[in-house]
């Protein structure tokens, strides 16, 4: 197909490099970027400052429909907003990172954010990375990755990005968030249908983007 509308999903744990990957890849191959874990921290922000309880299914379920989410789709300066409101720095906060996944595994919040999710990606054209990206969002994506990379690899590379020092806790985090998103009901995290797995544990993030640019290259002849 042509560059212009192609698809490429990028899925996989937390903490693996999906981000910079994609947003590197999307660079290198003037595409736009889609950040749907952003999508679901804005709903996770926006639901604890309403005062909404996260662990009532029920009220999120109800409240899903209420917030305005914008995404920006520049992988130069990915922008996220909630009615209005930019909340990029916001989403990161630990108290989001603790209920985004609970949040996430209501059916009402993946229905509403799947119809935007969907929308963003139109005509293509764009790096799109999440957990059900090949296998729920867009299964016809024309190259689809599933990015892994061992717990303590992970662990070591978010804590440094955060200019943390507490591994041990960054991992307990990881997998926690792991576990509840690979074990929902639905659109679980999985490795899609014709994914190609990249193991990032020993590969440099440079060396993980060529692998994809790659993969895109070669789709883009067949
Ligand atoms: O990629 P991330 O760590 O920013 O994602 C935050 C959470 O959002 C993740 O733990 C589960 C949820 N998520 C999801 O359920 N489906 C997606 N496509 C993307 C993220």
């Amino acid at each position: 197909s042509p560059s212009g509308s192609l698809v490429i999903a990028v899925d996989g744990t937390s903490g693996s490099g999906k981000s910079s990957t994609s947003r590197g890849v999307a660079e290198r191959l003037g595409l736009r970027y889609l950040d749907t874990g952003a999508m679901f921290r804005a709903m996770t922000w926006w639901l604890l400052r309403e005062g909404i309880d996260v662990r009532d299914e029920a009220a999120v379920a109800a409240a899903a429909g209420r917030p305005t989410i914008e995404s920006g789709t520049d992988p130069l300066a990915p922008t996220i907003t909630v009615d209005g409101t930019d909340v990029s720095v916001a989403i990161r906060a630990d108290e989001v990172n603790a209920a985004v996944s609970p949040v996430s595994a209501v059916p009402e919040v993946r229905a509403r954010l799947l119809e935007l999710q969907r929308k963003a990606i139109g005509e293509g054209g764009i790096v799109v990375e999440g957990r059900d990206i090949g296998s729920v969002v867009w299964p016809q994506a024309e190259v689809k990755v599933y990015l892994s990379a061992d717990p303590d690899a992970r662990a070591q590379r978010r804590t440094a990005e955060q200019g943390g020092t507490d591994v041990a806790r960054t991992q307990q985090s990881l997998l926690e968030r792991d576990r509840i998103d690979s074990g929902r009901a639905t659109a679980p995290l999985t490795m899609a249908e014709g994914a190609v797995h990249v193991d990032s544990t020993h590969l440099t993030l440079a060396e993980v983007i060529d692998r994809i640019v790659a993969l895109a290259t070669r789709a883009r002849r067949a």
